[in-house]
């Protein structure tokens, strides 16, 4: 532990997986803020059954790359995990608790197959409920090799990848504030999951990937902005 660095900074870095030759992952030009996405309105009231979706949720792998997601679904994804549901100027209360509504997490994803928008690194608008399109192009293969060559997540039709910001909740809860961010991110994979068997879409938790690979795939640096949790989401076969 450098002198510098904070007990929770230390623990994460020190529990992250590397390639043992170094990066795979060539730098992706990252364009900020980048092109705004729109996406139809989520669903919020009635629909699927929760005790239906608690009871036959399971943990899906197997996607057809054939099937592409709808942007319909992706909205509603969003939505069911960090979607504005209490006053829509108020980013402070979402689908999903956050320990002080603090919200430390960031979505990003990797795009591979949704209809009407194009593949790519993307990141969730909270505010606007749409997207913003980082860098275009096929990253299904770099994804599928940062989660240790997971071929699901190649396969899939969307990459799901939480990102901490610890800077948002360590001024109040210092080192602490780690096990929230964990403990938020769960949340964020549990009614995402919930949320896909809703839609009739299959999912599954990634915690096994190679950390700054992941992060080099967003564009960030893997310190003050650091992927923490992954899931795929997609049609299965
Ligand atoms: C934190 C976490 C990390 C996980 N990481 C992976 C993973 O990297 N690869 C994978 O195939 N499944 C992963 N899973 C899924 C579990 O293997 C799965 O939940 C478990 O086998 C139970 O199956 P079920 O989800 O169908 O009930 C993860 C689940 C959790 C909660």
């Amino acid at each position: 532990m450098s002198p510098n660095e904070s007990l929770g900074d230390a623990y994460h870095r020190a529990t992250k997986y590397a390639r043992p030759g170094g990066s795979a992952v060539q730098p992706v030009a990252i364009a900020r803020p980048g092109r705004h996405i729109d996406l139809p309105p989520p669903v919020t009231e009635n629909g699927a059954g929760l005790w239906q979706a608690i009871r036959t949720r399971r943990s899906l792998r197997d996607f057809d790359p054939s099937r592409p997601m709808t942007p319909a679904e992706l909205s509603q994804l969003f939505w069911a995990t960090q979607g504005l549901t209490f006053h829509p100027s108020d980013d402070r209360f979402r689908a999903s608790p956050s320990a002080g509504a603090l919200h430390p997490l960031d979505t990003y994803l990797v795009i591979n197959r949704v209809s009407g928008i194009p593949s790519g690194i993307a990141q969730y608008d909270v505010r606007a409920a749409g997207l913003n399109l980082l860098a275009e192009g096929d990253f299904s293969q770099e994804v599928a090799a940062a989660a240790l060559e997971q071929e699901m997540a190649a396969d899939c039709g969307v990459v799901f990848i939480w990102v901490a910001v610890p800077a948002r909740c360590k001024p109040k809860y210092r080192d602490r504030g780690h096990r929230y961010i964990y403990l938020d991110a769960g949340y964020l994979g549990a009614q995402l999951h919930l949320a896909a068997v809703a839609l009739g879409l299959g999912c599954c938790a990634i915690g096994a990937f190679l950390d700054d690979e992941v992060n080099a795939l967003v564009g960030v640096d893997g310190e003050t902005e650091t992927a923490v949790y992954l899931s795929v989401v997609g049609h299965v076969r």
